[in-house]
């Protein structure tokens, strides 16, 4: 079963901006999906339309079985939303933004109580909950509307940019609550700029450039396609690099040159050939990390296939 299931969606927004321009896009019950664009792609107007908060201009939209056409509320009661922008009301108690919240689900006081207990204190918010909201650090902001999304016990948690600006501890902290709500069975959507994070959390990534999905697949198959890592060589003086042609170098500087290596490749063993071709290797390191590379690529080569069409 789909948890999301958009067909030719959609968007024009009164302005005349075409956010979205046809997105066919399924994720499955039970899975973590990515969805990934540079600024303005459409990522936030996606969810928007998830989560009601903007109508789309036409195409069909189904969470789970609910057709938010037609069973608009049923849809919204499963699903549970962490906004980009931070929304609540600052000068509220962090408990309360938690249990009030409960009241649009029609969700009892009691139930609301001993649900946001148990995400405050696993969010680490437990000992704040009586101070508002506006005293909270940003990453505990963040973590309170990640509470918040949670007390109606949605099946699709849907967040948008849920790790930006957060520190390195607290995004690894974020990744490890998100995963074990995953493998509870909560079907996660995500948009994130932080490649990594699809690579360490993500089983689905939907990349998405001016309104159009450019690619969607499993991550692993993905990162697949990325054979091969280009590596930075820095040494005393570059010489022989007819002997590496295999490699493909490309000479940045006298003293620096790129070279791209399959993922079977022994780094030690290629380093020691460099120095008995006479060049002694300084500095070696990958250029960037393989989604990043592979998302960069696609982004590129659909701008050559639409330049070549
Ligand atoms: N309310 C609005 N009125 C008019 N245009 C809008 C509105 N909201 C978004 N847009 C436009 O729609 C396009 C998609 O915006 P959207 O917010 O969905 O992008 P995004 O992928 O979430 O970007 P970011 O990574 O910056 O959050 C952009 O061109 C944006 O300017
Ligand atoms: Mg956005």
């Amino acid at each position: 079963m789909n948890a999301i299931s958009l067909q030719n969606l959609t968007k024009t927004y009164a302005n005349g901006t075409q956010a979205l321009k046809g997105i066919d896009l399924e994720v499955t019950a039970g899975d973590f999906c990515a969805l990934l664009g540079a600024n303005g792609a459409g990522k936030t107007t996606i969810i928007g339309i998830l989560t009601g908060l903007v109508n789309k201009t036409s195409g069909n939209v189904k969470i789970f079985d609910h057709d938010i056409d037609i069973h608009h509320d049923m849809a919204k009661q499963i699903i549970g939303v962490v906004p980009q922008e931070m929304n609540f009301n600052i000068f509220e108690r962090v408990e309360d933004i938690v249990v009030n919240q409960a009241g649009y689900f029609g969700i009892d006081r009691k139930t609301a109580f001993a649900e946001t207990q148990k995400n405050l204190k696993e969010l680490r918010l437990w000992d704040r909950r009586h101070e508002i909201a506006r005293t909270l650090s940003g990453g505990m902001k963040r973590r309170l509307m990640i509470a918040r999304a949670l007390v109606n016990k949605p099946k699709l948690l849907i967040l948008d940019e849920p790790t930006a600006g957060v520190d390195v501890e607290l995004r690894h902290s974020m990744w490890k609550f998100l995963g074990d709500l995953n493998k509870q069975g909560v079907t996660v959507l995500l948009t994130t700029h932080y490649l990594e994070e699809v690579e360490q959390l993500c089983r689905q990534a939907a990349i998405i450039k001016d309104g159009q999905i450019i690619a969607n697949d499993r991550v692993k198959n993905l990162v697949k396609l990325v054979a091969k890592e280009t590596y930075i060589v820095h040494v005393d003086v570059i010489c022989s690099l007819e002997k590496i042609r295999g490699y493909n170098p490309v000479v940045i500087d006298e003293n620096t040159f790129e070279v791209d290596l399959s993922k079977e490749e022994r780094l030690n063993e290629f380093i020691a050939y460099l120095s008995r071709l006479g060049m002694v290797v300084n500095d070696f390191r990958p250029k960037g990390n393989r989604i990043e590379k592979l998302f960069l690529n696609i982004l590129d080569s659909t701008i050559e296939t639409r330049v070549g069409a």
